[in-house]
């Protein structure tokens, strides 16, 4: 095995660094945060650090990088209180991983990238229209990392999305909603159909296949 250290990792180059530990997580998701501005522009930027914070009250979280340069989905986010997410779909990773780009001030990453912002519910954060499943959250605390990055922790408020996405059980079908994954900074990958097991049981070890 091939090992490396945290010393090594310090001794990278800043680029073969930034590759190799934003890899380390293995799969992310890909979603979409769409945000409006207070002069009402419409603002779009790729994340690929949601989780899963609790199911009871509905909780997400989303890890936005140190406000050092301004950061429109941070600002708007505080300053409306809402933000939704988006899946990306697997056609559209392209364009959605555009959305990245540092778009000059007043420039909608919607208008830029080709997705269509869409308002629903009377909720003042954008959904993308092209996504099979968008989250409305509104933003509840505020984590500081120790590394200037913040934790954002959202109430989720709406979920919509394509009938053909929901199983009678509860869980989804990110395939047939086409939902893409994330590795590293910029790779996007569709999906397989999963394999399930249900829930583990002491005692229920799974037979050899
Ligand atoms: C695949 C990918 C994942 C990203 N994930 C995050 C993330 O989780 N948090 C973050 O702050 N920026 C992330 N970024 C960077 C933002 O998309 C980028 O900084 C964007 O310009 C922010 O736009 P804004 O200034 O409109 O907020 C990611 C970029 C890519 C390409």
């Amino acid at each position: 095995m091939h090992h490396i250290d945290a010393a090594d990792i310090k001794g990278f180059d800043k680029i073969f660094r930034l590759n190799f530990v934003n890899g380390l997580p293995g799969f992310k998701s890909a979603n979409l945060v769409g945000t409006a501005a207070p002069d009402g522009l419409p603002n779009l930027a790729i994340f690929s650090s949601a989780i899963h914070l609790g199911s009871d009250p509905p909780l997400l979280g989303i890890v936005t990088r140190p406000a050092a340069v301004p950061r429109h989905t941070y600002q708007n986010l505080k300053s409306s209180g809402c933000y939704t997410l988006n899946h990306v779909p697997v056609a559209l990773a392209a364009q959605a991983h555009y959305t990245s780009a540092d778009f000059a001030p007043g420039v909608s990453e919607f208008g830029a990238c080709g997705f269509q912002p869409v308002y629903r519910d009377g909720f003042p954060a954008p959904y993308v229209a092209e996504s099979s499943l968008s989250i409305g959250l509104r933003l509840l605390e505020e984590h500081a990392i120790s590394n200037g990055t913040v934790l954002l922790v959202g109430a989720v408020e709406h979920v919509y999305l394509r009938e053909e996405g929901l199983r009678p059980d509860g869980t989804l079908e990110l395939v047939a909603l086409g939902t893409a994954a994330v590795s590293g900074l910029d790779g996007y990958h569709a999906v397989q159909p999963p394999t399930r097991f249900g829930y583990a049981r002491p005692g229920q070890f799974p037979a050899v296949q």
